[in-house]
């Protein structure tokens, strides 16, 4: 059985991922900063008969970070999988954004994949096998009105996937992209109406993605058949993004 590690796995997009690959008969970690975690463990256990466990971790923090990697090798002895999903927005227009909305939103998505990352390269080395799927977002290639924060931490990612997954291709370690588009979660639950419609009606397929549609594709990287596939951007976005 191989091991995952989902952060921002308690709910929406991360929570779908970890019930997926506990379908198929990985134990799974999941890292967040919410209650709901405990919880999304407790009945993916019960559901799958897999080892589900959660840990509080903040992502942005380094040495948070680096600790909590050493509790889940006590925990699971090794770390086969890492979806780096954990992500957050602080919308504005950049003439209005204060630089703390800046700085967050870089520090949790763009520093917290490169903490989480660098944190279980290690043992994916010793054990010559690993996947790493880092969550970016269509707006991190298109760029979008109000959200150059969110935009550059997920270009950021893209930059980040593809050296790294350069650097440890020959070690049999994948490193890939997931840019979903407009998906249905707590992220776009409160966003006004029109401007739903509005996003709506640039999605070829003419609706919102749902956490699943993400979750099959994290899915089939973490997997041995994705194992020609290495520093790929895959867009799942009703075809918003061509
Ligand atoms: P969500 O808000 O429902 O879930 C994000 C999770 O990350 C939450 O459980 C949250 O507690 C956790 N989190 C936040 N800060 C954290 C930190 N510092 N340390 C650890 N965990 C932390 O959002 P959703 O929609 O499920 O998003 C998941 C990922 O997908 C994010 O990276 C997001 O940017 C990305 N995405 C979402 C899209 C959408 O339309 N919902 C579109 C494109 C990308």
């Amino acid at each position: 059985m191989k091991v995952a590690i989902i952060t921002g796995g308690a709910r929406g997009i991360g929570k779908e991922i970890a019930v997926k690959l506990a379908s198929l008969n990985n134990n799974i970690a999941i890292w967040d900063i919410i209650d709901e975690g405990e919880k999304s463990a407790e009945e993916i256990s019960e559901s799958f008969g897999v080892k589900a466990k959660y840990y509080r971790v903040d992502v942005s923090e380094y040495e948070e970070v680096t600790g909590m990697v050493k509790k889940v090798l006590d925990d699971f002895d090794k770390i086969d999988i890492i979806v780096n999903n954990a992500g957050i927005t602080r919308d504005g227009l950049l003439l209005r954004m204060k630089l703390d909305e800046w700085q967050i939103v870089l520090n949790v998505n763009l520093n917290g994949c490169f903490n989480c990352t660098k944190a279980v390269l290690k043992t994916m080395v010793s054990h010559k096998w690993g996947r790493i799927i880092n969550i970016s977002s269509v707006v991190g290639i298109t760029g979008n009105f109000g959200q150059c924060n969110y935009a550059a931490s997920k270009a950021g990612i893209i930059g980040f996937t593809k050296s790294v997954a350069k650097e440890v291709a020959k070690r049999n370690i994948t490193v890939n992209a997931v840019a979903p588009g407009f998906i249905e979660t707590e992220m776009t639950v409160s966003l006004p109406g029109e401007v739903k419609e509005s996003y709506i009606k640039q999605i070829p397929v003419n609706r919102m993605g749902k956490p699943a549609d993400i979750a099959n594709v994290v899915a089939f990287l973490s997997s041995d058949e994705a194992a020609y596939i290495t520093g790929q951007v895959l867009n799942v976005d009703g075809g918003m993004v061509m």
